[in-house]
């Protein structure tokens, strides 16, 4: 099968680069000059684990290639997928912005040659696949035909597997002979057994934002669940198994922390209370769930500042991670966004290292004393705020980083260490919805 991919951003690079690892014929194309030159000389312009040995090895074997050119992939291609981006809409009204989609209608709509399936895999309202066969239509009236839906779930860092061993496949078409062509694509998927979730195009482009909304529900939940437990002095963490064992509920996405970030959370709830409100419908719960989202955030700021004895001013904080979650240098609405910016106004200042996300966080916050280790951060700090996850700091050498902090104040918003092992190491810890305990204190 020959497909073309529009959009080589991080739905549409590593889409391109697994259909490629299935044996099809894949063109990825791009605008940005630079970033195809980067590719066709083997540099990966994001990071993802696994990515880059998958994009040489497929290059290498003549499955894959970039170009900056629709032509000729495009009239080739039996399938193109759109990739590129709909951020939100810079009015700030939460809508998707689809300049980037309908461009591509109307530039692939003259070069389609023979039967295309254009799909549509950026997370677009409900409606938005319609439209582009419209322009397609009204751009080229001879044009051989079928949109279809197929969204992704891929998480960014588990990218690479979730494409080879997802969850589902949802594709939403209203003909079948597009439907067989993307059942075809996704072949190898059928051996192991992967549910096909096959629907009307409206459908399919709900389910994307239903599942992401949902998943971001959870998150708000158990986020004010543990804002509860530090009340009650109860532990979150066994509230979320004992909630989690029940099968109906499940156990994942109940980690709390300071709030969920990302590309997809925050966007793809904002489009859907929008979607919502444009046919008529109230979605209050999802309303909530973002509105707890930003109060979590402003808590994290309190509970540092409370930590600090109630003043941040002149005071010096260690920041261990920056990204918005571990295995990516993505800083897309991440919560040190909101978070750090919230510190400096008060007049702290901030020591931050993080293993990928330095580099875009400087763009972001140039203010920032960037350290090239945890420990180099920790130096003459007064207290040491872990804000994302990282595998390197859920070992960190807790003796040399109190030897190196002026204060030890451990405040860990993603908590991954023991509050009684902190306490007994002599830590002042705070962590999220657990009970925190008093240096010192062994029970
Ligand atoms: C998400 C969806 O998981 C994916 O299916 C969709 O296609 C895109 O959006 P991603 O944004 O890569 O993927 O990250 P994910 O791992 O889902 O985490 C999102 C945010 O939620 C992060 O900020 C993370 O720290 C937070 N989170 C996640 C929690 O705070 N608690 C949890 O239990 C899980």
């Amino acid at each position: 099968m020959k497909i073309a991919i529009i959009g080589t951003g991080y739905v549409g690079l590593v889409s391109g680069t697994c259909f490629a690892e299935f044996g099809h014929q894949v063109t990825c194309i791009d605008v940005d000059r630079e970033k195809i030159d980067a590719l066709q000389a083997g540099r990966i312009p994001i990071y993802e684990p696994g990515l880059e040995p998958l994009i040489a090895k497929n290059a290498q074997a003549g499955r894959l290639t970039f170009t900056t050119s629709l032509e000729p992939a495009v009239g080739e291609a039996d399938v193109i997928f759109i990739a590129v981006g709909t951020p939100s809409s810079r009015r700030g009204d939460g809508y998707a912005d689809l300049t980037y989609v309908f461009e591509v209608a109307r530039q692939i709509a003259p070069q389609l040659r023979g039967y295309t399936v254009v799909v549509n895999k950026s997370t677009v309202p409900v409606g938005t696949a319609r439209q582009v066969a419209r322009i397609i239509a009204e751009a080229n009236p001879k044009a051989d035909f079928h949109v279809a839906s197929n969204p992704e779930f891929l998480r960014e860092g588990a990218a690479i597997g979730d494409f080879m061993r997802p969850d589902r496949v949802v594709i939403g078409t209203d003909d079948p002979r597009a439907e067989d062509m993307l059942k075809a694509i996704y072949r190898p998927l059928y051996l192991i057994e992967t549910p096909f979730v096959l629907t009307t195009i409206e459908t399919a482009e709900l389910i994307k934002y239903a599942a992401n909304a949902f998943l971001a529900t959870k998150i708000s939940f158990i986020n004010e669940m543990a804002n509860l437990c530090e009340e009650v002095g109860a532990d979150v963490h066994a509230v979320a198994k004992g909630m989690g064992l029940d099968g109906r509920i499940g156990a994942k996405f109940l980690h709390p922390g300071p709030g969920y970030g990302g590309s997809c959370f925050p966007k793809d709830t904002r489009a859907l209370l929008r979607i919502a409100q444009e046919h008529g419908v109230a979605c209050r719960i999802v309303e909530a769930v973002t509105e707890v989202n930003a109060a979590q955030k402003a808590r994290m700021v309190r509970k540092i500042r409370n930590a600090l004895a109630g003043n941040e001013a002149g005071k010096v904080i260690a920041v261990l991670g920056l990204a918005f979650k571990p295995e990516t240098d993505d800083m897309r609405e991440a919560p040190a966004l909101t978070i750090l910016p919230a510190l400096m106004e008060h007049g702290a200042s901030i020591r931050a290292h993080d293993p990928q996300a330095m580099k875009e966080a400087a763009k972001h916050l140039p203010e920032i004393t960037y350290c090239p280790s945890a420990y180099e951060a920790c130096r003459g700090a007064d207290a040491v705020v872990l804000l994302t996850e990282w595998n390197e700091y859920r070992a960190l050498d807790l003796v040399r980083i109190q030897g190196l902090l002026r204060s030890p104040i451990f405040i860990d918003l993603r908590n991954v260490y023991d509050p009684q092992q902190m306490a007994e190491l002599g830590f002042h810890y705070e962590s999220v919805g657990r009970p925190s305990r008093p240096a010192g204190a062994a029970c």
